[in-house]
Protein backbone atom coordinates (compact mmCIF):
# COMPACT_ATOMS: atom_id res chain seq x y z
CA UNK A 1 0.00 0.00 0.00
CA UNK A 2 1.43 3.54 -0.67
CA UNK A 3 1.41 5.74 2.03
CA UNK A 4 -0.13 9.07 1.20
CA UNK A 5 2.17 11.49 3.25
CA UNK A 6 4.02 14.60 2.40
CA UNK A 7 5.52 15.00 -0.63
CA UNK A 8 8.19 18.24 -1.01
CA UNK A 9 7.57 19.70 -4.67
CA UNK A 10 10.39 21.84 -6.14
CA UNK A 11 9.38 24.14 -8.32
CA UNK A 12 5.54 23.78 -7.36
CA UNK A 13 4.83 27.64 -8.14
CA UNK A 14 5.55 26.74 -11.56
CA UNK A 15 3.46 25.86 -14.60
CA UNK A 16 3.52 22.18 -14.50
CA UNK A 17 4.29 22.45 -10.48
CA UNK A 18 1.33 24.42 -10.04
CA UNK A 19 -1.20 21.77 -11.87
CA UNK A 20 0.69 18.63 -9.96
CA UNK A 21 0.10 20.54 -6.52
CA UNK A 22 -4.03 20.49 -7.28
CA UNK A 23 -3.51 17.10 -8.51
CA UNK A 24 -1.78 15.91 -5.70
CA UNK A 25 -4.20 16.97 -3.21
CA UNK A 26 -7.19 15.93 -5.36
CA UNK A 27 -5.42 12.47 -4.59
CA UNK A 28 -5.06 12.91 -0.54
CA UNK A 29 -1.73 13.71 -0.94
CA UNK A 30 -0.07 16.60 0.90
CA UNK A 31 2.53 18.75 -0.82
CA UNK A 32 5.37 21.19 0.28
CA UNK A 33 6.49 23.72 -2.16
CA UNK A 34 9.67 25.16 -2.21
CA UNK A 35 9.84 27.37 -5.19
CA UNK A 36 12.38 30.28 -5.23
CA UNK A 37 9.47 32.36 -7.70
CA UNK A 38 12.21 33.45 -9.95
CA UNK A 39 9.79 32.12 -12.72
CA UNK A 40 6.59 32.09 -10.90
CA UNK A 41 4.42 34.33 -9.19
CA UNK A 42 3.64 33.95 -5.46
CA UNK A 43 -0.11 34.74 -6.29
CA UNK A 44 -0.53 31.18 -8.20
CA UNK A 45 -0.56 29.48 -4.64
CA UNK A 46 -3.43 31.81 -3.56
CA UNK A 47 -5.14 30.53 -6.32
CA UNK A 48 -4.00 27.06 -5.97
CA UNK A 49 -5.66 26.96 -2.27
CA UNK A 50 -8.72 28.60 -3.27
CA UNK A 51 -9.38 25.88 -6.03
CA UNK A 52 -8.79 23.39 -3.57
CA UNK A 53 -9.66 24.78 -0.56
CA UNK A 54 -6.34 23.52 1.44
CA UNK A 55 -3.34 25.88 2.98
CA UNK A 56 -0.35 25.12 1.26
CA UNK A 57 3.13 25.16 2.99
CA UNK A 58 5.30 26.99 1.05
CA UNK A 59 9.15 28.10 1.60
CA UNK A 60 10.83 30.14 -0.74
CA UNK A 61 14.35 28.49 -0.96
CA UNK A 62 16.65 28.48 -4.13
CA UNK A 63 17.16 24.46 -4.44
CA UNK A 64 20.55 25.36 -4.87
CA UNK A 65 21.46 26.80 -1.30
CA UNK A 66 21.88 23.76 0.38
CA UNK A 67 22.15 25.12 3.96
CA UNK A 68 18.30 26.26 3.37
CA UNK A 69 17.26 22.92 1.49
CA UNK A 70 18.24 21.20 4.38
CA UNK A 71 16.34 23.43 6.81
CA UNK A 72 13.02 22.42 4.94
CA UNK A 73 13.56 18.32 5.06
CA UNK A 74 14.51 18.88 8.73
CA UNK A 75 11.04 20.52 9.39
CA UNK A 76 9.29 17.64 7.62
CA UNK A 77 10.45 14.51 8.69
CA UNK A 78 7.58 12.65 7.42
CA UNK A 79 8.31 13.64 3.60
CA UNK A 80 7.91 10.24 1.43
CA UNK A 81 8.87 11.33 -2.00
CA UNK A 82 10.11 14.33 -3.83
CA UNK A 83 9.00 16.22 -7.17
CA UNK A 84 11.61 18.02 -8.57
CA UNK A 85 10.62 20.40 -11.29
CA UNK A 86 12.72 23.19 -10.11
CA UNK A 87 15.02 24.31 -13.24
CA UNK A 88 15.13 26.62 -15.74
CA UNK A 89 14.02 25.65 -19.20
CA UNK A 90 14.41 28.22 -22.07
CA UNK A 91 15.84 26.40 -24.95
CA UNK A 92 17.25 29.67 -26.45
CA UNK A 93 18.39 31.21 -23.19
CA UNK A 94 20.61 28.11 -22.58
CA UNK A 95 22.52 28.70 -25.60
CA UNK A 96 23.80 32.41 -24.57
CA UNK A 97 23.68 31.40 -21.19
CA UNK A 98 24.79 28.11 -21.01
CA UNK A 99 26.50 28.80 -17.31
CA UNK A 100 23.40 29.87 -15.98
CA UNK A 101 21.67 26.52 -16.96
CA UNK A 102 24.67 23.89 -15.86
CA UNK A 103 24.86 25.53 -12.98
CA UNK A 104 21.33 26.15 -12.12
CA UNK A 105 19.84 22.45 -13.13
CA UNK A 106 22.58 20.30 -11.95
CA UNK A 107 23.04 21.77 -8.69
CA UNK A 108 20.14 21.97 -8.04
CA UNK A 109 19.55 18.43 -8.67
CA UNK A 110 22.78 17.11 -6.44
CA UNK A 111 21.61 19.05 -3.78
CA UNK A 112 17.89 17.83 -3.74
CA UNK A 113 19.48 14.34 -3.90
CA UNK A 114 21.90 14.74 -0.85
CA UNK A 115 19.04 16.17 1.11
CA UNK A 116 16.96 12.91 0.12
CA UNK A 117 19.69 11.00 0.94
CA UNK A 118 20.22 12.60 4.17
CA UNK A 119 16.67 12.45 5.30
CA UNK A 120 16.52 8.44 3.34
CA UNK A 121 13.75 9.59 1.51
CA UNK A 122 13.51 6.96 -1.26
CA UNK A 123 11.17 8.27 -4.15
CA UNK A 124 12.05 10.73 -6.37
CA UNK A 125 9.79 11.92 -9.74
CA UNK A 126 12.18 14.01 -12.05
CA UNK A 127 11.19 16.50 -14.60
CA UNK A 128 12.79 15.14 -18.05
CA UNK A 129 11.89 16.10 -21.74
CA UNK A 130 11.62 14.36 -24.99
CA UNK A 131 14.74 16.47 -25.74
CA UNK A 132 17.00 13.49 -24.53
CA UNK A 133 15.67 11.39 -27.76
CA UNK A 134 16.90 14.68 -30.15
CA UNK A 135 15.94 14.10 -33.88
CA UNK A 136 15.09 10.70 -33.63
CA UNK A 137 15.32 8.20 -36.55
CA UNK A 138 12.13 6.45 -35.73
CA UNK A 139 8.66 7.84 -34.44
CA UNK A 140 7.03 7.39 -32.50
CA UNK A 141 10.15 7.23 -29.27
CA UNK A 142 10.13 4.76 -26.94
CA UNK A 143 11.97 4.74 -23.97
CA UNK A 144 14.48 2.66 -25.26
CA UNK A 145 15.22 4.76 -28.31
CA UNK A 146 18.56 5.91 -28.24
CA UNK A 147 19.47 9.41 -26.26
CA UNK A 148 21.13 11.67 -28.40
CA UNK A 149 24.12 14.39 -28.13
CA UNK A 150 22.16 17.35 -27.30
CA UNK A 151 21.53 20.28 -28.96
CA UNK A 152 21.31 22.96 -26.75
CA UNK A 153 22.68 23.23 -22.96
CA UNK A 154 19.20 23.02 -21.49
CA UNK A 155 18.61 19.61 -23.57
CA UNK A 156 22.08 18.83 -22.53
CA UNK A 157 21.06 19.33 -18.43
CA UNK A 158 17.98 16.78 -18.91
CA UNK A 159 20.38 14.31 -20.44
CA UNK A 160 23.24 14.57 -17.37
CA UNK A 161 20.61 14.76 -15.26
CA UNK A 162 19.14 11.41 -15.59
CA UNK A 163 22.43 10.42 -15.66
CA UNK A 164 23.10 11.53 -12.46
CA UNK A 165 19.97 10.12 -11.20
CA UNK A 166 20.57 6.64 -12.33
CA UNK A 167 24.47 6.78 -10.94
CA UNK A 168 22.94 7.66 -7.46
CA UNK A 169 20.25 5.17 -7.84
CA UNK A 170 23.11 2.38 -8.43
CA UNK A 171 25.37 3.45 -5.84
CA UNK A 172 22.56 3.54 -3.39
CA UNK A 173 20.75 1.30 -3.85
CA UNK A 174 17.70 2.58 -1.61
CA UNK A 175 16.21 5.04 -4.40
CA UNK A 176 13.31 4.25 -6.76
CA UNK A 177 13.76 6.93 -9.06
CA UNK A 178 11.01 7.92 -12.08
CA UNK A 179 12.16 9.89 -14.70
CA UNK A 180 9.48 11.67 -17.24
CA UNK A 181 10.10 12.76 -20.47
CA UNK A 182 7.52 14.81 -21.53
CA UNK A 183 6.47 15.86 -24.74
CA UNK A 184 4.90 19.33 -24.84
CA UNK A 185 2.65 20.51 -22.28
CA UNK A 186 0.19 22.80 -23.06
CA UNK A 187 -3.29 24.24 -21.69
CA UNK A 188 -4.32 25.27 -18.23
CA UNK A 189 -6.61 24.14 -15.40
CA UNK A 190 -10.34 24.45 -16.78
CA UNK A 191 -10.96 26.40 -13.54
CA UNK A 192 -9.13 29.32 -15.65
CA UNK A 193 -7.29 30.47 -12.34
CA UNK A 194 -3.71 28.62 -12.60
CA UNK A 195 -1.63 28.43 -15.89
CA UNK A 196 1.75 29.26 -17.59
CA UNK A 197 3.24 32.65 -17.09
CA UNK A 198 5.33 33.07 -19.99
CA UNK A 199 8.33 35.91 -18.88
CA UNK A 200 8.58 38.56 -21.92
CA UNK A 201 8.12 37.10 -24.98
CA UNK A 202 6.91 33.97 -25.42
CA UNK A 203 9.24 31.07 -27.17
CA UNK A 204 6.40 28.36 -27.02
CA UNK A 205 4.01 27.72 -29.57
CA UNK A 206 0.82 27.98 -27.52
CA UNK A 207 1.21 30.94 -25.13
CA UNK A 208 2.75 32.84 -28.39
CA UNK A 209 -0.78 31.82 -29.65
CA UNK A 210 -2.79 33.06 -26.95
CA UNK A 211 -0.96 36.09 -26.53
CA UNK A 212 -1.24 36.67 -30.67
CA UNK A 213 -5.07 36.26 -30.07
CA UNK A 214 -5.46 38.68 -26.94
CA UNK A 215 -3.39 41.08 -29.18
CA UNK A 216 -0.40 41.09 -27.21
CA UNK A 217 2.08 40.02 -30.08
CA UNK A 218 1.00 41.32 -33.40
CA UNK A 219 1.25 38.07 -35.62
CA UNK A 220 2.49 34.15 -35.05
CA UNK A 221 5.32 33.19 -36.62
CA UNK A 222 5.40 29.88 -38.27
CA UNK A 223 8.92 28.18 -38.01
CA UNK A 224 8.81 26.72 -41.39
CA UNK A 225 6.53 25.13 -43.87
CA UNK A 226 9.15 22.75 -45.75
CA UNK A 227 9.75 20.04 -43.52
CA UNK A 228 8.93 16.65 -44.74
CA UNK A 229 5.81 16.18 -42.63
CA UNK A 230 2.09 16.03 -43.26
CA UNK A 231 2.14 19.54 -43.95
CA UNK A 232 5.56 20.90 -43.91
CA UNK A 233 5.43 22.06 -40.58
CA UNK A 234 7.01 20.65 -37.30
CA UNK A 235 5.40 17.59 -35.48
CA UNK A 236 5.19 17.65 -31.98
CA UNK A 237 3.21 15.61 -29.12
CA UNK A 238 0.72 18.28 -27.16
CA UNK A 239 0.01 17.14 -24.23
CA UNK A 240 -3.03 18.82 -21.77
CA UNK A 241 -1.01 20.08 -18.44
CA UNK A 242 -3.38 18.70 -16.12
CA UNK A 243 -3.10 14.98 -18.01
CA UNK A 244 0.40 15.38 -17.50
CA UNK A 245 0.07 16.79 -13.52
CA UNK A 246 -1.67 13.21 -13.11
CA UNK A 247 1.31 11.30 -14.57
CA UNK A 248 3.26 12.59 -11.62
CA UNK A 249 0.50 11.51 -8.98
CA UNK A 250 0.81 8.26 -11.40
CA UNK A 251 4.34 8.01 -11.10
CA UNK A 252 4.23 8.48 -7.11
CA UNK A 253 1.99 6.01 -6.10
CA UNK A 254 4.40 3.65 -8.82
CA UNK A 255 7.73 4.24 -7.06
CA UNK A 256 5.88 4.06 -3.80
CA UNK A 257 4.82 0.19 -4.56
CA UNK A 258 8.10 -0.68 -5.38
CA UNK A 259 10.32 -3.23 -3.84
CA UNK A 260 13.21 -2.72 -5.05
CA UNK A 261 15.51 0.48 -6.09
CA UNK A 262 15.21 1.18 -9.79
CA UNK A 263 15.42 4.03 -11.92
CA UNK A 264 13.08 4.30 -14.93
CA UNK A 265 12.18 6.58 -17.17
CA UNK A 266 8.28 7.11 -19.02
CA UNK A 267 7.39 9.26 -22.05
CA UNK A 268 4.54 11.65 -20.83
CA UNK A 269 2.74 12.29 -23.81
CA UNK A 270 -0.50 11.68 -26.00
CA UNK A 271 0.36 9.12 -28.61
CA UNK A 272 -0.26 11.39 -31.14
CA UNK A 273 1.44 13.90 -33.28
CA UNK A 274 0.42 17.57 -34.62
CA UNK A 275 1.85 20.05 -36.76
CA UNK A 276 2.03 23.76 -36.13
CA UNK A 277 -0.25 24.43 -38.17
CA UNK A 278 -2.92 21.75 -37.67
CA UNK A 279 -2.57 23.58 -33.46
CA UNK A 280 -3.25 26.65 -35.40
CA UNK A 281 -6.08 25.72 -37.25
CA UNK A 282 -7.43 24.08 -34.23
CA UNK A 283 -7.23 26.80 -31.65
CA UNK A 284 -9.21 28.70 -34.62
CA UNK A 285 -11.89 26.38 -34.77
CA UNK A 286 -12.37 25.22 -31.10
CA UNK A 287 -12.41 29.53 -29.85
CA UNK A 288 -14.00 30.69 -33.06
CA UNK A 289 -11.34 33.79 -34.04
CA UNK A 290 -8.98 33.89 -36.63
CA UNK A 291 -5.66 34.53 -35.92
CA UNK A 292 -2.82 36.38 -37.73
CA UNK A 293 -0.06 34.20 -38.44
CA UNK A 294 2.64 34.01 -41.07
CA UNK A 295 5.11 31.38 -42.51
CA UNK A 296 8.88 31.97 -42.02
CA UNK A 297 12.14 30.50 -41.93
CA UNK A 298 12.65 27.42 -39.81
CA UNK A 299 14.15 28.10 -36.15
CA UNK A 300 17.40 26.65 -35.56
CA UNK A 301 17.56 23.76 -33.51
CA UNK A 302 13.99 22.24 -34.15
CA UNK A 303 13.80 18.64 -34.81
CA UNK A 304 11.44 17.63 -37.71
CA UNK A 305 8.70 15.79 -35.92
CA UNK A 306 8.35 13.63 -32.33
CA UNK A 307 5.53 11.80 -30.72
CA UNK A 308 5.72 9.61 -28.04
CA UNK A 309 4.63 5.78 -27.78
CA UNK A 310 2.82 5.97 -24.32
CA UNK A 311 2.61 1.91 -23.60
CA UNK A 312 4.81 1.94 -20.64
CA UNK A 313 3.16 4.46 -19.04
CA UNK A 314 0.29 2.52 -19.78
CA UNK A 315 0.79 -0.63 -18.50
CA UNK A 316 3.20 0.36 -15.27
CA UNK A 317 1.87 3.46 -14.20
CA UNK A 318 -1.77 2.76 -15.25
CA UNK A 319 -1.95 6.14 -16.76
CA UNK A 320 -3.28 7.75 -20.36
CA UNK A 321 -3.55 10.89 -20.98
CA UNK A 322 -7.64 11.76 -21.18
CA UNK A 323 -7.71 15.57 -23.03
CA UNK A 324 -7.61 16.25 -25.93
CA UNK A 325 -5.42 18.84 -28.19
CA UNK A 326 -9.08 20.62 -28.78
CA UNK A 327 -9.41 20.67 -24.55
CA UNK A 328 -6.03 22.16 -24.14
CA UNK A 329 -6.58 25.21 -26.72
CA UNK A 330 -10.22 26.35 -25.27
CA UNK A 331 -8.45 25.98 -21.50
CA UNK A 332 -5.37 28.25 -22.64
CA UNK A 333 -7.52 30.58 -24.33
CA UNK A 334 -9.71 30.97 -21.62
CA UNK A 335 -6.84 31.28 -19.42
CA UNK A 336 -5.14 34.00 -21.69
CA UNK A 337 -8.44 36.10 -22.16
CA UNK A 338 -10.18 36.22 -18.93
CA UNK A 339 -6.70 38.31 -18.01
CA UNK A 340 -7.03 37.02 -14.26
CA UNK A 341 -3.81 36.10 -14.16
CA UNK A 342 -2.54 39.45 -14.78
CA UNK A 343 -3.36 40.57 -11.08
CA UNK A 344 -0.87 40.90 -8.81
N1 LIG B 1 6.78 27.40 -33.20
C1 LIG B 1 6.44 28.30 -34.19
N2 LIG B 1 6.34 29.61 -33.83
C2 LIG B 1 6.55 30.06 -32.56
C3 LIG B 1 6.88 29.12 -31.57
C4 LIG B 1 7.00 27.80 -31.93
O1 LIG B 1 6.25 27.94 -35.34
O2 LIG B 1 6.47 31.27 -32.33
C5 LIG B 1 6.88 25.99 -33.56
C6 LIG B 1 8.29 25.44 -33.36
O3 LIG B 1 9.08 25.67 -34.52
C7 LIG B 1 7.99 23.98 -33.12
C8 LIG B 1 6.62 23.97 -32.43
O4 LIG B 1 6.06 25.25 -32.69
O5 LIG B 1 7.85 23.32 -34.33
C9 LIG B 1 6.72 23.78 -30.93
O6 LIG B 1 7.66 24.70 -30.43
P1 LIG B 1 7.81 24.98 -28.87
O7 LIG B 1 8.88 26.02 -28.72
O8 LIG B 1 6.49 25.24 -28.26
O9 LIG B 1 8.28 23.58 -28.31
P2 LIG B 1 9.58 22.72 -28.69
O10 LIG B 1 9.06 21.44 -29.24
O11 LIG B 1 10.56 23.45 -29.49
O12 LIG B 1 10.24 22.62 -27.27
C10 LIG B 1 9.74 21.78 -26.34
C11 LIG B 1 10.00 22.30 -24.91
C12 LIG B 1 11.46 22.22 -24.60
C13 LIG B 1 12.05 20.91 -24.98
C14 LIG B 1 11.74 20.58 -26.42
C15 LIG B 1 12.23 19.23 -26.82
O13 LIG B 1 9.57 23.63 -24.77
O14 LIG B 1 11.59 22.39 -23.20
O15 LIG B 1 10.35 20.57 -26.58
O16 LIG B 1 11.95 18.97 -28.16
F1 LIG B 1 13.39 20.91 -24.83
Amino acid sequence: MSSKKEILVTGGAGYIGSHTVVELIEAGYTPIILDDFRNSQKWIIDRIEDLTGNSIQVHEVDCCDEVAVEEVFNLYPNISGVIHFAADKAVGESVQNPLKYYSNNLSSLTVILKAMDNHDIKTLVFSSSCTVYGEPEKIPVTESTPIKEATSPYGDTKIISERIIKAEVDANKSLNAILLRYFNPIGAHPSGKIGELPQGIPNNLVPYITQTAKGIREELTVFGNDYDTVDGTNVRDYIHVVDLAKAHVAALDYANNQNEYSCEAFNIGTGKGSSVLEIVHAFEKVNNLKLNYKIGPRRSGDVVAIYAEVDKAKKALNWSSELDIDTALKDSWNWESNGIHNED
